[in-house]
């Protein structure tokens, strides 16, 4: 009896760990997806994101919660390196907006999504393959003139 009932503890005390070590070896899901929020007074809602490393890819979600249309003030979420932030920026600019102000073929952008105006939402996800935890991202909106205020980092965490 005694015996039986240890083994029955022993088991679950097995499959709790495996349990443990699943999570500890691959964040969860939701860990993994970010949410952004960006108005009509030019900001994001927030000057920080981060991912734990383990995230092979990021679900990054843009919701332009303010009323202007696309083309008065239009929001993005592009992501780089943070040394090359400001030059994805101007060339962005100088692409013009039937490129959505991101260069084509541009391989310095890590991910963007594409243009929103009031009301409007999207999300882009991303493999997180050849990014480093000791690397400094960082996140901007590219329209014209946004990208000074409408910006911060992206971290991965280790
Ligand atoms: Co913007």
């Amino acid at each position: 009896m005694k015996t039986a009932s240890t083994a029955k503890r022993n088991l679950l005390t097995t499959s709790l760990l495996g349990l443990g070590l699943m999570f500890a070896s691959q964040a969860s899901a939701n860990d993994c997806e970010l949410a952004i929020s960006a108005n009509d007074a030019m900001q994001f809602d927030t000057k920080e994101l981060s991912v734990p490393a383990s995230c092979k890819e990021v679900t990054l979600t843009l919701t332009h919660a303010g009323a202007l249309p696309k083309a008065a003030m239009g929001h993005n979420w592009v992501l780089t390196k943070a040394a090359d932030m400001s030059a994805v920026a101007n060339e962005g600019m100088a692409a013009g907006a039937e490129a959505a102000y991101v260069k084509a073929d541009d391989t310095r952008v890590i991910a963007h999504t594409g243009l929103v105006g009031g009301g409007e939402s999207t999300s882009v996800t991303f493999s997180t393959a050849g990014m480093s935890a000791t690397e400094a991202y960082q996140f901007f909106c590219s329209f014209p003139g946004h990208w000074a205020i409408m910006q911060g980092s992206f971290k991965l965490k280790a």
